[in-house]
């Protein structure tokens, strides 16, 4: 198979600091992929290598089966950087009107692709307002419909939702999942969340301090993870002791004042069936509480035994 981009030992060393230290890795055409890490884990300067913005320090890229030099990626290729490289003077309709024509549109295709794209992003309404007057999430937005402007074929998000609230993350998740399925573009995104990474990407690669730790599809990939934590809470006693007979057979822990934990791989389906046990026997949950397992916890699992690369697909 051929695939969209390939990186194969590929490091990068800033003096004697291996930010990035011999990655390989496969991004399928026409997928979402996600690079999974902490700050400082090297997503940033593996994005700079694979969009031509530094030179790698050994390895090779790979696009479309073809090694590509770093020119030939530029001319590619679009990235939406951490930090948003929008005109806070200019409207949004200015800074995408003007990026069309860096992108060699002729005025008038600017226009009218600026116009499509701020309706596509439910920037229509702000399109006049200077992007100064722009929230953290409306920014983001027009960042991601400004990488559209050259239809490039593979979109590079670097954490697209960093330091966004979670009504204006979910907004983004929509429109990146909706480019992938409609437009077949392969999207590389980096993110913080393995929340983001399992609701978006169809693969994720886990990286930390420069290395591959783990990577597979998210199905794959979520067998290895900890589990999530369900806790119920019980406002009596009563209830309390016959929940424990009711749930015998779960993963279950006891917590203090009338609380149970429940380890659950798939939360969704977990929850469902707790309750409806729960309610079979007349048992009132007072209060319920999910608990998703931290990019500390998935470390700590992938690692486990001493392994430093522990493959699960
Ligand atoms: N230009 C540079 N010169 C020296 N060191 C650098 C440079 N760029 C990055 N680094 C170092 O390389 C490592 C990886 O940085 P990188 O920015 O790729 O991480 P990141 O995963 O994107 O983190 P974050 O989530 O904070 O954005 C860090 O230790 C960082 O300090
Ligand atoms: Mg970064």
């Amino acid at each position: 198979m051929e695939f969209a981009i390939e990186g194969k030992n590929l490091s990068k060393k800033f003096g004697e600091h291996l930010a990035v230290d011999a990655i390989n890795f496969q991004v399928a055409a026409g997928k979402i992929f996600a690079l999974l890490g902490e700050n400082g884990a090297g997503k940033t300067t593996t994005i700079h290598l694979l969009t031509g913005l530094l030179k790698p320090t050994a390895g090779e890229i790979f696009y479309e089966g073809i090694k590509a030099s770093r020119k030939e990626i530029r001319s590619q290729i679009s990235v939406t950087g951490q930090f948003a490289a929008l005109d806070e003077e200019l409207t949004g309709r200015e800074n995408l009107e003007i990026l069309g024509q860096l992108h060699s549109l002729p005025k008038k295709t600017a226009r009218k692709k600026a116009m499509e794209l701020l309706k596509q992003f439910q920037l229509e309404q702000a399109a006049d307002r200077k992007v100064s007057q722009y929230s953290g999430g409306m920014k983001r937005r027009l960042d991601i419909a400004a990488s559209l402007l050259g239809d490039p074929k593979v979109l590079f998000l670097d954490e697209p939702t960093t330091g966004i609230d979670p009504a204006n993350r979910r907004k983004i998740w929509k429109l990146i999942a909706d480019l992938a399925k409609k437009s077949g573009m392969t999207i590389f995104l980096t993110t913080q969340y393995l929340e983001e990474a399992e609701i978006l990407a169809d693969y994720v690669t886990i990286m930390s301090q420069g290395k591959i730790i783990a990577d597979g599809s998210i199905q794959t990939l979520k067998k290895q993870l900890p589990e999530s934590k369900i806790h119920l809470q019980f406002s009596n006693e009563k209830d309390f002791q016959k929940a424990q007979l009711v749930l015998i057979g779960e993963k279950i822990a006891l917590l203090p004042e009338n609380k149970l934990e429940i380890l659950a791989v798939e939360k969704v389906q977990k929850l469902t069936s707790l309750f409806s046990k729960l309610a079979d026997h007349e048992i009132v949950v007072s209060d319920v509480q999910l608990l998703e397992p931290s990019l500390e916890d998935v470390y700590l699992e992938v690692t486990k035994g001493g392994s430093s690369h522990a493959m699960v697909s």
